[in-house]
């Protein structure tokens, strides 16, 4: 199929990757072929009788560190079988805590590579021998600064995010406002009933006057994003600074539908600011 991802995951634990193969947006998208996902084991590449895949680290230690040759046998086989499925280029990612933090950007630049293969190698115990990371991974890839048992769960929520940023995987055009997208949160929701537990929803949103909704959404965008993510305002007003160009769209984003007399007159900063006065 012409947008079909594939996903071979190296893991000690294939069942836990129904998580997303049964259920939800995934499923679904698995089931119409936008992606498909293989699991290799590498017990089935150890070479003695207990199918080892561990051993004590050198230098001594807690904990088992993940022997090198399974693994390497493991994405070679791997890589193979996607090349000879016709999905190529093919890119190895392991993932580990000491990897580049995962960001939205880079979940949608490997959305991008439709037809290609991902084999996504999952750690356990202390970790992996560090061997075959030097010679046998393209990426390693963290979700975050805190440490998982394992990288099932890191692989799945990397396998969701790509996932639903495949053409056709999302119902609606749900991803087009949804958070980091221009480097800002997403606004509140809110749905029924009107008044829940004494509390009403803002009356915006009840007008039913789509342009003033739109701008009371962009608005909660900057006010979350401001209040909540300094740090990605911080980025936004970086990435505009020396940038005539990219200073005005920012701005222009910010200021859609609003009338240009006040629009001239708001900066990056100014928008962060006016944003937590909305907020209050
Ligand atoms: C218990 S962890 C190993 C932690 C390692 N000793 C350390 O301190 O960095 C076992 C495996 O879980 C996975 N893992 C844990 N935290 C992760 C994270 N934040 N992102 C991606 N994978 C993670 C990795 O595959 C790792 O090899």
């Amino acid at each position: 199929m012409e947008h079909a991802l594939r996903f071979d995951a190296i893991t000690l634990f294939p069942a836990m990757f129904e998580a997303v193969t049964r259920h939800g947006i995934t499923r679904r998208a698995f089931e119409q072929g936008l992606w498909s996902l293989e699991t290799i084991n590498p017990r089935d590449f150890a070479t003695d009788n207990h199918r080892t895949v561990d051993d004590r680290p050198f230098g001594g230690g807690p904990g088992m560190v993940m022997l090198a040759e399974p693994l390497a046998l493991a994405v070679a086989q791997a890589r193979s079988a996607q090349i000879a499925a016709g999905c190529a280029p093919t890119r190895v990612i392991a993932l580990t805590p000491t990897g580049t933090p995962l960001t939205d950007r880079r979940v949608r630049e490997l959305a991008a590579r439709t037809s290609s293969g991902i084999v996504l190698v999952c750690g356990r115990y202390e970790g992996i021998d560090q061997r075959f990371l030097d010679t046998c991974v393209d990426e390693e890839i963290s979700v975050g600064d805190f440490v998982l048992s394992g990288g099932e769960v890191a692989a799945m929520a990397l396998i969701d995010a790509i996932v639903r940023q495949l053409p056709g995987a999302l119902k609606e055009e749900s991803a087009a406002d949804e958070s980091f997208v221009g480097g800002l949160l997403d606004a509140p929701h809110y749905t029924r009933p009107e008044v829940w537990r004494g509390q009403g929803v803002p009356d915006v949103l009840l007008s039913g006057h789509h342009a003033e909704i739109a701008r009371w959404r962009r608005e909660q965008r900057l006010a979350a994003t401001s209040r909540l993510r300094p740090d990605l305002i911080e980025k936004l007003t970086e990435s505009s600074r020396g940038n005539a160009q990219g200073a005005v769209q920012f701005v222009r984003a910010a200021n859609e539908d609003v009338p240009s007399s006040e629009a001239a007159t708001t900066t990056p900063a100014g928008v962060a600011n006016n944003s937590r006065t909305t907020m209050a």
